[in-house]
C-alpha cells in the first residue's frame, strides 16, 4: 500500500494583491491600493490543494523559506488536506512572492522566485517517490534548478512504478528548450494547453504538433479555454467541448482545476475520455468564483457547483 495517490512536485510562492489602485506606479511618488490580499499562489500548489478537495490523498515536494510566507504556504496547502513533510524549508533562500498589481481588465505582476528557483534533482529521493503512485510535475521552465534534472526525475519514477503527468505551463523566458524525445516518452499524460503545446513542439497547429511527437509520446491533452479540450491518445485525436459559462468571475487557475480534475480520474483507472470530460468539468467550476481554489471547498460544493452551473451530475 502506498501512503499517496499523487506526490505533486512543483513551484510554490505567496501572491501578495493589491487591487484598487490609485493610478500607476511611478519612480519617485507613491500611490494607494484600496484592497491587499496575501495568498498562496503557484500553479502547483492549485493544482495539489484541489486534487486532495476531489478526493486523492496528495503530498507535495517544493522548496520555501523559513519565513513568514513559508508558514502561509504550510498552512494554506496543509488545510487542503495537503501533505507537506517533503516541503523543504532552507534559510538560505527567501519564499517566493509575486507582487500583483490588479486593475480592471489586467495586472502587472513582480516575482521575486527566491528558494523555489534552487529545488533540484537530488531533493527528490527515491524514498519519497516510493510513497506514491504517481508523479505530477508543474511548471518546468519556472524551475531552473530541476529543470536539466527533469528527464532523469521522470526515469526514476518510471523505475519504481509510478505513473506520471507533466504540465509545461508557460516559459517566462519563451526559449521553449525541453528535449521532448527524451521527456515525452517518460510522461503518461502530458497536459500543456494549445499555445504552450505549439511552442513546445515549434508547430503552428495541433495536427501538427502531434505530427511531429506521435512515434514516441504517450497520451496527450491540450486545453483549448473556451473550446474545451483536445486528448490525442492510440493515435487518435478526441475533443470534448467545454461547459461554457457565461458569468466568467475569473480564469485563474483553470487550467490547474482541469489538470486536477483529470488526474483524479486517471489514478482511478477512468477511460481517458471520461478523465477529459471531468477535466472540463472541473475547469469550468473553477471559473464560477473568483482564484483558483475558491469553487474548491469541498467535494460536495463541487459537485453542486457542477449540477447547479453545468446541470452535471456526478
Ligand atoms: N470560460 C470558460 N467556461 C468554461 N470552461 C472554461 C472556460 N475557460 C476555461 N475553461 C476550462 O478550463 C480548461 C483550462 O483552461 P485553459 O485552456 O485556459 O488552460 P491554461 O491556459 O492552462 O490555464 P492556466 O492559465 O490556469 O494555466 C479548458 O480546457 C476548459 O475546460
Ligand atoms: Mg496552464
Amino acid at each position: 500500500m502506498k501512503e499517496f495517490d499523487v506526490l505533486v512536485v512543483g513551484e510554490l510562492n505567496v501572491d501578495i494583491i493589491l487591487d484598487r489602485i490609485n493610478g500607476f506606479p511611478e519612480i519617485g511618488k507613491e500611490i494607494l491600493s484600496e484592497k491587499l490580499t496575501v495568498t498562496l499562489g503557484s500553479s502547483s500548489a492549485i493544482f495539489a490543494s484541489n486534487l486532495s478537495t476531489l478526493g486523492a490523498k496528495v503530498a507535495f515536494l517544493g522548496k520555501i523559506g523559513k519565513d513568514s510566507h513559508a508558514e502561509l504556504v504550510k498552512s494554506t496547502l496543509k488545510a487542503k488536506n495537503v501533505n507537506v513533510e517533503n516541503v523543504i524549508e532552507t534559510s538560505e533562500f527567501n519564499t517566493g512572492v509575486t507582487v500583483v498589481l490588479n486593475y480592471d481588465t489586467d495586472r502587472a505582476n513582480v516575482t521575486y522566485p527566491g528558494a523555489m528557483d534552487h529545488l533540484s534533482l537530488d531533493d527528490i529521493t527515491d524514498v519519497i517517490l516510493s510513497k506514491a503512485k504517481h508523479l505530477h510535475l508543474s511548471s518546468v521552465f519556472m524551475q531552473p534548478g530541476l529543470k536539466p534534472g527533469v528527464t532523469e526525475l521522470f526515469k526514476r519514477a518510471k523505475k519504481l512504478g509510478l505513473t506520471t503527468s507533466l504540465d509545461p505551463q508557460w516559459d517566462p523566458s519563451e526559449k521553449w528548450e525541453l528535449n521532448i524525445k527524451e521527456l515525452l516518452p517518460l510522461i503518461d499524460i502530458f497536459l500543456p494547453n494549445i499555445k504552450e503545446f505549439q511552442f513546445i513542439t515549434k508547430a503552428s497547429s495541433i495536427d501538427q504538433g502531434i505530427e511531429k511527437v506521435k512515434d514516441f509520446a504517450n497520451a496527450i491533452v491540450i486545453k483549448d479555454g473556451v473550446n474545451g479540450a483536445h486528448l490525442w491518445n492510440n493515435n487518435k485525436l478526441v475533443t470534448k467541448e467545454a461547459y461554457l459559462n457565461s458569468k466568467v468571475a475569473d480564469c485563474i487557475g483553470a487550467g490547474d482545476s482541469f489538470d486536477a480534475g483529470f488526474i483524479s480520474q486517471f489514478i482511478k483507472g477512468v477511460p481517458l475520455e471520461n478523465c477529459l470530460q471531468y477535466g472540463n468539468v472541473s475547469g469550468a467550476v473553477n471559473t464560477t468564483k473568483r482564484g483558483g481554489t475558491t469553487a474548491f471547498s469541498s467535494l460536495e460544493d463541487f459537485k453542486e457547483i457542477a449540477n447547479r452551473k453545468f446541470s452535471v451530475k456526478l
